[in-house]
């Protein structure tokens, strides 16, 4: 990567820094986004000295579970400020019920990506009494919010979790979702207006029709007083993803390393034990005939016949010799000899595709990023090179967009996105990091920028 595309991967993550965390992007998104951040904090680590890198990196998410809910929930949004730039904005949410006092914040989650990036953290840190101290807790952070998906997410202890919302999957309008979401009652909607399509194409955004629905689910659960006892069954949308599960599961596995290097043995077998058993009941969502893994409407008990990039990314947990593992390989494989510029979010030759429409088809470089991880891990350097060379390929081309059209590389979406920005300065690192090395790690230099 050239050093002018550091450098300005480097600006766009100061633009979007407001000291104590980073927003995804000032015009579109004026908070703090739970997993934006997460992969942002791994990019804050290299700037600057390595002290005041670390220190940076280890703010950011300590802002974000500063705002954990007392059940353990971390939400999605935390609304620092007051900006009218985002619907549904902090009054919209009504969640001060459950959200630790002073800032409000939304009242669901995100992808836990968190536990993850605490271990690439922790491996590229200084690792010394502070930085044990600071993982320590927001290890402690991670098992409480863990433990809540079991309990809210997974009443009948299948060993997976549901989303009850699409923007939980942080894929917010995937193919993946539409039977689900079409379920959703619309009626007695209170009068609202969306500011997305204010700073971007309508075609590159969910629809009218979507946003109804996703602020019905909002609507419901404010009514519920958000009480996660309640919402799981309650709610006309519950979707087992396995792309989210995939990522609890890297995450719990991620928390077994790091518990015992922090001093939470305990946190590390707990976590050990629930990834077993997670492991295991993800085989339901294979789908032999697709070749991947498929989600699941948790209400109707029926497999969802879609082939969306979420079920790509249990790459992040099999095994290198189990044969799933080689099917994945091969559907990325095809996937970017159909879309050159992916990997697509949803199979590029499915009649669902659409390479401009958000969740739909367009590449993201973050998903781009977990997809390397979990190849490198089971020893598919080879095809983690490949996404990376598309990933630069992008930035080079088309600059740090929210997303990309896979087949012509066009930028769609916001255009200086923080997170892209981070994944940029990420593949610029020499030696990328796989999971699940964190002692050999321990003594590796963070390269600076
Ligand atoms: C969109 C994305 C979501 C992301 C958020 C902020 O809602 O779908 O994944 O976290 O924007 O960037």
């Amino acid at each position: 990567m050239n050093r002018g595309l550091r450098a300005r991967a480097l600006s766009v993550l100061a633009a979007n820094d407001r000291v104590t965390y980073t927003v995804p992007s000032g015009l579109l998104y004026p908070f703090q986004w739970n997993w934006d951040s997460c992969f942002v904090a791994l990019a804050l680590q290299t700037v600057g000295s390595p002290s005041e890198g670390e220190d940076r990196a280890w703010r950011e998410l300590e802002t974000l579970t500063r705002h954990q809910w007392t059940d353990g929930m971390i939400p999605h949004i935390v609304f620092h400020t007051d900006h009218d730039g985002y619907f549904p904005g902090p009054s919209f949410w009504g969640t001060e019920c459950s959200s630790p006092a002073g800032t409000p914040t939304s009242g669901i989650t995100q992808p836990p990506v968190l536990g993850l990036v605490l271990e690439q953290l922790w491996s590229r840190s200084s690792q010394d009494d502070s930085a044990r101290l600071r993982c320590r807790a927001l290890v402690e952070a991670v098992n409480r919010w863990h433990r809540w998906f079991g309990l809210a997410r997974d009443p009948q202890a299948t060993g997976l979790v549901s989303i009850l919302h699409p923007w939980e999957a942080g894929r917010d309008n995937s193919v993946d979702f539409d039977r689900a979401l079409a379920s959703v009652p619309i009626t007695d909607l209170p009068a609202y207006e969306r500011r997305d399509t204010t700073v971007v194409a309508e075609a590159e955004r969910p629809t009218d029709d979507d946003y109804d629905r996703y602020i019905a689910l909002v609507v419901l659960f404010r009514g519920l007083g958000w009480d996660a006892a309640a919402l799981h069954d309650a709610s006309p949308f519950r979707v087992v993803d396995p792309g989210f599960n995939a990522i609890l599961l890297a995450s719990d596995r991620a928390l077994a390393r790091l518990g015992p290097a922090v001093g939470h043995p305990e946190i590390g077998d707990e976590a050990a034990r629930r990834a077993a058993i997670g492991l295991d009941a993800l085989s339901e969502l294979w789908s032999p005939d697709r070749g991947q893994f498929v989600c699941r409407d948790r209400r109707s008990n029926l497999l969802v016949d879609n082939a969306s990039i979420g079920g790509l990314l249990p790459v992040l947990v099999l095994d290198r010799d189990d044969v799933r593992l080689h099917h994945l390989c091969t559907q990325i494989e095809e996937w970017l000899q159909l879309a050159p510029f992916g990997v697509a979010s949803q199979h590029p030759a499915d009649a669902g595709f659409d390479p401009q429409r958000y969740w739909r088809g367009p590449t993201w470089l973050i998903t781009n990023h977990l997809l390397a991880m979990g190849l490198r891990r089971t020893g598919r350097d080879d095809l983690a090179d490949r996404i990376a060379g598309s990933s630069r390929s992008l930035l080079e081309r088309s600059g740090f967009a929210e997303y990309y059209d896979p087949l012509t590389g066009a930028g769609l979406g916001g255009s200086t996105f923080s997170w892209t920005a981070a994944m940029a300065i990420e593949l610029s690192m020499p030696h990328p990091s796989p999971l699940g090395e964190v002692d050999r790690l321990g003594d590796r230099e963070p390269p600076r920028l």
